[in-house]
């Protein structure tokens, strides 16, 4: 099987993804525009050949650079696991004859109108919701929908340039903020807790699927730089206040026509019960979420899913032995990490349920918790009660803090 796996190196959890399918027998082939020098090491362990672009970025360069440096090799599958690349792996697969989800499947899964759009005619209960591409139909939408309202781009991702709005003078100010997106989509603000729903599917047959939890909502956590924002893997996903959720995410995999691969989607469940969708991309959650998998399984899902897309097989056993958090950590003050508190004192307390310390290192520079959740470092720990695990979370929360000048 020859497989092209578009930027191996970036994000993280590439490597891994690098890893799984070379672990499964592919023959694995890298397309990204780095220097092949700049490649982590895992990654190149793990390639078989790297192909070097001017730019994934390019599109329609991409793929006719790439059309030649394969010179007729036949090319079995095209992967990419990350958002922005979704498009040039589906054009690639058009391209190349490659079967998976071409240009026309793979636009609702980007385009966050038409993701709403199908999802809507298949009955799915999405966020009322308007694409505007002025200024004044961005009022005209907000006034039709009612405050609260949220604005945020088609093909946002990372929550940059989201928006809520309480009312007339909010939208107001934020209006100019948001100048520089063509279409944005105005959606009734949905107040409720938000969680994910993540699966690895074959042939659009769910075989694993995750349930996380965000404490609090992610767009208070990106509003708020004093806050640790924590992403609880739960052992229960079929817990009765989770079952709306995940039937309307099987639902969604469905009215979208996945195939073969990772999803993310996330929803929300209002205080009356109600489930609504949020959004979902065809590809896995970042931010180490997936590492967060494996623990809670004790199992290697980076490998099932190189299996799942080469093999179309699913072989570990899913055996939910733990709830994971993952506590993501933001120093204080700017600059350079200069000290940790509190560390010691967690694991004397915690040290059995604390399976990964990833906070920066002392002389580290701190990172940009606007532009990644992953902050400075978080620390997971994992534990078969959810009660415990919300509460060492939360100790991580308060006593464990990083300073920086
Ligand atoms: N209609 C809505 N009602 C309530 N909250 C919303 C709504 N739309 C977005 N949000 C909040 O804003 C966050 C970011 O929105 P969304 O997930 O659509 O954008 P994104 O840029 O893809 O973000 P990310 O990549 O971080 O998931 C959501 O996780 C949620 O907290
Ligand atoms: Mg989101």
């Amino acid at each position: 099987m020859n497989v092209l796996l578009l930027s191996p190196g970036y994000p993280a959890e590439m490597p891994e993804f690098a890893r799984g399918l070379a672990e499964v027998g592919a023959s694995v082939i890298g397309v990204g525009d780095q220097p092949a020098e700049r490649l982590p090491e895992r990654t190149r362990r793990a390639l078989a050949a790297y192909l070097r672009v001017h730019s994934l970025f390019d599109e329609q360069r991409s793929v006719a650079e790439l059309r030649a440096a394969l010179g007729g090799r036949r090319i079995d599958r095209v992967e990419s696991l990350w958002e922005p690349l979704m498009l040039l792996a589906a054009r690639l697969r058009e391209a190349l004859g490659v079967p998976g989800l071409g240009v026309a499947a793979t636009v609702p899964f980007r385009d966050k109108e038409a993701m709403k759009q199908t999802l809507d005619a298949a009955g799915i209960r999405t966020p009322r919701h308007v694409a505007a591409g002025s200024v004044a139909a961005c009022w005209d939408a907000a006034e039709r929908i009612g405050f609260p309202v949220i604005l945020k781009p088609i093909a946002g991702a990372g929550s940059a340039d989201t928006w809520r709005c309480d009312d007339a003078d909010e939208l107001r100010g934020v209006l100019p903020r948001i100048a520089h997106v063509p279409v944005v989509s105005v959606e009734e603000f949905v107040d409720g807790e938000e969680y994910t729903f993540d699966t690895v599917t074959i042939d659009g047959a769910v075989q694993y699927y995750n349930v996380a939890w965000y404490r609090p909502r992610p767009l208070i956590a990106r509003s708020n730089e004093w806050i640790s924002p924590q992403v609880i893997a739960l052992r229960e996903p079929d817990a009765a206040e989770l079952a709306g959720g995940v039937a309307m995410g099987f639902a969604v995999l469905r009215a979208l026509g996945f195939e073969t691969g990772f999803t993310h989607m996330e929803w929300y469940r209002k205080a009356d019960g109600e489930v609504v969708f949020g959004e979902i991309g065809a590809r896995p959650p970042g931010a180490h979420q997936v590492d967060q998998m494996n623990y809670a399984c004790d199992f290697d899902v980076f490998r099932e899913w190189g299996r799942a897309v080469t093999a179309h097989r699913f072989e570990a056993r899913i055996e939910r032995r733990y709830n994971v958090a993952t506590v993501y950590k933001r120093a204080q003050g700017q600059g350079t990490i200069r000290a940790i508190a509190g560390l010691e004192e967690l694991y004397r307390r915690h040290g059995a349920a604390i399976v990964w310390n990833n906070l920066l290192p002392i002389g580290a520079p701190r990172r940009n918790w606007r532009q990644t959740l992953v902050s400075d470092g978080f620390v997971l720990v994992r534990h078969p009660d959810l009660a415990t695990t919300l509460a060492i979370a939360d100790e991580i929360g308060t006593r464990v803090q990083l300073y920086a000048r």
